[in-house]
């Protein structure tokens, strides 16, 4: 049996309450959906900033009405300490995700980026330490490689940040060693690398580039590719980072502290990622014959990013279930239908 399995069979068998914040957002509603089919009790946490209520109801629509009635929302701003303070009372495990993410918004705005993720990740570490909850899993970030040259990515290795969001995710990485030092609080956080799948928003100046591409497809409209296409990226389908944070709410003490990263261990490039896509919606039917349009690279970019998953494997027991190809195959139909 996978670690991932008996950790499954663990906590449905003694269900436990779980914070997330940024329920209302794409990785926290796949992180609720997941929870609630387990028959956890999930309190949710969001200012609906960039998510939606529709992901909300879209859960819902999938569990069923005794597993939604575990489920807690408060709308609330994790940039206001009593909201942290209000969501942790009685909660067990954890999982913040709620953020501003996005390199070019953090470019444009870094002030609001700050605020949510600097001052909102203190907020509810203070929060979840006076609360004595049993574990603190985190949304980190691969930006925080930022200008490291060495591939694969190794967690101890990190470069200069090239944003001000690689900054404030490696603000969060900081903080929590320093509560660690100080106060013994251990949080875990997770360096996500383009998380994709269900529920991510397609839609607006800082959507992602899987479902961003694919909605322009879908509406036959033209793909930008920022730079020449051979940038790359190590695209992680939602359903591993689900895994890879109940894995490290409920791991035993020693692994506590650490900073892993959360990906498959490929590299794709943009311009395979552009004939991926393309290929996944032929086989539903829909055609696309444009080129792909090529323009300047984007500032705050990283050119390579690829990560070594031994730590968390090791240590977490992490182990993938979904390549690239696998991940678009099963997002397709709910990218299809918006
Ligand atoms: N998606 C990725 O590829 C990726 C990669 C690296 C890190 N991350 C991190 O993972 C986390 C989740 O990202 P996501 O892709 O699901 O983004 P998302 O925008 O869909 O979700 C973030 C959620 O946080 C909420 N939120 C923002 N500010 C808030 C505030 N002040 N108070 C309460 N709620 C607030 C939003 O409304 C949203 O629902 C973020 O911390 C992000 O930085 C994501």
């Amino acid at each position: 049996m996978s670690k991932y399995q008996e950790v499954r069979e663990g906590v449905a068998a003694a269900p436990k309450t779980w914070l997330i914040t940024g329920a209302a957002g794409f990785i926290g509603s796949n992180l609720l959906e997941h929870l609630l089919k387990l028959n956890q009790r999930v309190v949710g946490l969001d200012n609906f900033a960039t998510g939606h209520q529709s992901n909300l109801d879209e859960v819902q629509s999938l569990v069923s009405c005794e597993q939604w009635s575990r489920f807690q929302f408060m709308e609330g701003d994790i940039r206001n300490p009593e909201d942290c303070v209000r969501a942790c009372k009685g909660v067990d495990y954890v999982l913040h995700q709620a953020a501003l993410g996005s390199v070019p918004r953090s470019l444009k705005d870094p002030l609001a980026t700050n605020a949510a993720n600097i001052t909102g990740f203190l907020n509810m570490l203070v929060a979840a330490r006076d609360a004595e909850v049993s574990s603190f899993t985190y949304a980190a970030s691969s930006s925080t490689y930022g200008d490291h040259p060495a591939l694969p990515k190794v967690e101890e290795n990190i470069g200069k940040p090239l944003s001000p969001y690689a900054v404030t995710k490696y603000v969060n990485e900081l903080y929590a060693e320093v509560f660690a030092r100080s106060y013994g609080f251990k949080a875990i956080g997770l360096r996500y690398f383009n998380v994709f799948g269900k529920r991510q928003d397609p839609n607006g100046a800082y959507a992602a580039v899987i479902p961003k591409w694919t909605a322009a497809m879908v509406r036959g409209e033209d793909v930008w590719i920022n730079g020449d296409g051979e940038t790359s990226r190590d695209f992680c389908f939602v359903e591993n980072a689900v895994q890879a944070n109940l894995l490290a709410a409920t791991v035993d003490e020693p692994a506590k502290n650490e900073v892993y990263n959360v990906a498959v261990g490929d590299r794709t490039t943009l311009n395979r990622l552009f004939s991926a896509l393309k290929g996944a919606l032929a086989e539903n039917g829909v055609r696309y014959d444009k080129p792909p349009v090529y323009r300047d690279f984007r500032p705050g970019d990283v050119r390579h990013s690829q990560a070594d998953i031994g730590k968390a494997a090791t240590q977490l027991g992490y182990a993938p279930e979904f390549r690239i190809t696998e991940g678009i195959a099963k997002a397709m139909p709910w990218y299809l239908k918006q």
